[in-house]
């Protein structure tokens, strides 16, 4: 398959715009029109005790998303990993556990030496990949493609969403399977899923409002992200996707977790991205901002219209997004976090799709 930029500056901005299709080809592929769940009869999830994720860079940040979901819709005790530290550690594995793979290219060397660890080990293996023909998707026990179509962009976007969209739904079926979520639940968990796409839409409005915030942003040598609950890993990809392309430092910190150091590097130079969508940890993320703004941080807040009527006075920016069911936020609240690092790179001119250093596939140790 050939794919071009189709009128995009770059590969990743023309990704960054496809999730709304993409999450809406994969949210077809796994979700009836009536609203059950499309997955292989041998995922029952019922009798396990434990799962492992394991998985690098982005795709890693998309597991430990997933915990979250896991633990609350399923109450599954899960395990994370990234590859290259849970292949050499040998990690006992309880007889009665799964372990999920998670890679877009499906080739990645650390995670598929975890994999191959596995392979032995546990019940079953599932690889959750972008292509269908990857020697993980051979290697497991099952392959669950995650519908992004093709990612040339050297930073992964449109693969994370859909990596997300594919854990949540795996994440419900575990929920059902476990008798933790009911019909009517499952009902309300598909139903906002469904909006996603739409939501995004909205989201990638703000687009213009970013590249302008973006000016600003290209002169910091540091750059904190916060979040808590499952915007904290979301915090992670953010940080990451600005290094990757804008080669400025960037740290992404769990937002109780400040005081415990990275406080000490605020102060009037260093912008602070702040996740919070208005949710039930929506005051105690705010009261790690106004630390943050007692300090003379610069907080760019990215939130929704209740969150920033109760919390923006004295942030140095806003971002507003649609309201979304507050498991899923992190689904949404990933455009901006992407929007934020390309802007950012163009502003510095740097090589967006190719940046320095790095590779799409780390197919060697
Ligand atoms: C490289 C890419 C990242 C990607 C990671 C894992 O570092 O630059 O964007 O997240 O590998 O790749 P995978 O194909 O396993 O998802």
């Amino acid at each position: 398959v050939t794919v071009e930029k189709a009128g995009y500056k770059h590969f990743m901005a023309k990704e960054i715009a496809e999730q709304p299709a993409v999450l809406g080809d994969a949210l077809r592929h796994y979700l009836r029109p009536d609203g059950s769940l499309n997955l292989p009869e041998e995922l029952d999830f019922s009798g396990l005790d434990r799962l492992t994720l394991v998985a690098c860079g982005t795709a890693y940040y998309a597991c430990a998303v997933a915990k979250y979901w896991f633990e609350s819709l399923a109450r599954l005790p899960v395990e994370i990993d990234v590859a290259s530290e849970f292949r050499y550690r040998e990690p006992p594995l309880p007889a009665k556990s799964w372990a999920l793979f998670v890679s877009q290219s499906g080739e990645t060397a650390d995670t598929l030496a975890a994999l191959r660890y596995c392979a032995e080990r546990v019940e079953k293996t599932v690889a959750v990949i972008n292509v269908p023909s990857s020697t993980m998707a051979r290697e497991a026990d099952l392959a669950l493609p995650i519908h992004a179509g093709v990612e040339v962009g050297v930073a992964s976007t449109k693969a994370f969403t859909c990596q997300l969209l594919t854990l949540a739904v795996l994440a419900l079926k575990a929920g059902r399977d476990r008798g933790v979520l009911s019909e009517a639940d499952l009902a309300a968990h598909a139903d906002a899923l469904r909006a996603l796409p739409g939501l995004m839409n909205t989201a990638l409005g703000l687009s213009d409002d970013i590249a302008r915030l973006a000016e600003s942003l290209a002169e910091a040598q540091d750059v904190l992200f916060l979040g808590r609950g499952p915007l904290y890993p979301l915090a992670l990809e953010g940080a990451l996707k600005l290094k990757e392309i804008s080669y400025i430092h960037a740290e992404g910190y769990a937002s109780g977790e400040l005081k415990h150091g990275p406080i000490a590097l605020i102060e009037r130079s260093v912008p602070v991205i702040v996740f919070a969508p208005h949710d039930r940890l929506f005051d105690k993320t705010v009261s790690n901002m106004q630390e943050v703004m007692a300090r003379h941080g610069q907080v760019l807040l990215v939130s929704d219209a209740k969150g920033l009527q109760a919390a923006e006075q004295g942030t140095w920016a806003r971002l507003k997004l649609p309201e979304v069911a507050e498991p899923f936020a992190p689904i949404l609240y990933a455009l901006p976090a992407q929007l934020i690092a390309y802007h950012t790179a163009c502003a510095k001119g740097t090589d967006v799709d190719q940046p320095r250093n790095l590779a799409k596939s780390v197919t060697v140790e």
